[in-house]
């Protein structure tokens, strides 16, 4: 068959091709027009031609791809349309959807605002487990077996065994003793997490709650770098303010201190805050312990630091002005949207 011929018998194949539901339209469109369809073979041949001959079919040629183009575009029309009305379309009038995407919890919040301060001074974020033995959470800290300090927090027990010798963790300084015991100094990290103690609920305690801690231990680290390092977190998180250390006492640090900030009694809340003083207690710090240090096998002639730890919950509390500590935990939305 010549090409001229050839030509003339597609385009009666195409006329006669009848489009006559959707599933048609793609069967039509891949006889004819797509890459291994006849009409791009017919195009090969006319790649041979040469002269007048290969003007004129190539006229042909091109009026055939048009009128098959068309009908397909007719046909696509025809079909397309349909799907306007089909039951899965998307009907473009309807208002938008608003779902709702979701917000951080402001412990969160809190907590990510926290460790950003202290990432720009060098600390790093470690975490540990919240099944705690009693090591790592009592006896490396230098709680003594049976020391009055371990009254000082009512405690989770965990069935596991052997019996008493694990619990849900009662603060974070467990994980103080893990990173020690994993790392050489100089270590400055940073660790928060959720912690436990068996409280009566109240508007003001909860059995769980979340703590940060932060460890500082190197070569010749004094208190006065423990002021100064919390002195700029004070700055950056609560704005200039005036700070005062109390001495207290943890079985892990010596000396102990706990660290108010002043608030100032101007508004009631403050007044109520900070029980009339104007001064309120955001955390316990110390220099850790020679004993500590050496549990977790880091020399005490030779390297010194110091630990803090402070409550994440109050400091929400305090920012938001929140003044029950179980709002904080009853996931309804109506509170947790407003963040
Ligand atoms: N672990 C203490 C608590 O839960 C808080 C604390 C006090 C942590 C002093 C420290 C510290 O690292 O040095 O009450």
């Amino acid at each position: 068959m010549s090409l001229n011929e050839r030509i003339e018998s597609l385009k009666n194949k195409a006329a006669e091709f009848s489009i006559e539901k959707k599933e048609n339209v793609e069967e039509f469109r891949l006889k004819f027009l797509s890459k291994k369809g006849e009409l791009n073979d017919l195009f090969d041949a006319f790649k041979l031609l040469v002269g007048e001959e290969k003007r004129e079919l190539g006229k042909q040629l091109n009026i055939l791809k048009q009128s098959i183009e068309e009908k397909l575009n007719q046909a696509k029309e025809k079909f397309g349309s349909e799907k306007k009305f089909s039951a899965d379309a998307v009907d473009l009038s309807l208002p938008v959807n608003a779902f709702s995407a979701g917000s951080l919890h402001p412990v969160s919040i809190v907590k990510n605002e926290i460790l950003e301060i202290f990432e720009k001074i060098g600390f790093t974020v470690e975490y540990g487990p919240e099944i705690e033995d009693d090591w790592h959470n009592f006896t490396a800290l230098n709680f003594a077996e049976n020391h009055p300090a371990r009254d000082m927090q009512d405690t989770f027990f965990v069935e596991k065994e052997p019996k008493g010798n694990y619990a849900l963790r009662t603060h974070t300084s467990s994980v103080q003793v893990r990173l020690m015991e994993n790392t050489k100094p100089p270590i400055r990290a940073l660790m928060p997490g959720r912690v436990y103690r068996n409280e009566d609920v109240s508007a003001r305690s909860n059995c769980f709650f979340h703590q940060v801690e932060g460890l500082y231990i190197d070569e010749n680290v004094s208190f006065a770098d423990l002021k100064q390092t919390l002195y700029y977190f004070v700055s950056q998180f609560f704005g200039e303010r005036d700070i005062r250390f109390r001495p207290s006492y943890f079985p892990f640090t010596e000396p102990s201190a706990e660290m108010d900030i002043y608030l100032g009694m101007e508004t009631e809340q403050d007044a109520r805050l900070t029980k009339g003083t104007g001064w309120l207690e955001i955390l316990g710090c110390g220099m850790v312990d020679p004993n500590v240090l050496k549990n977790c096998g880091i020399d005490p002639e030779k390297y010194s630091g110091f630990a803090f730890g402070m409550g994440i919950d109050r400091i929400t509390m305090l920012k938001y002005g929140i003044k029950d500590i179980r709002q904080m935990f009853e996931n309804d939305v109506r509170f947790l949207e407003q963040f």
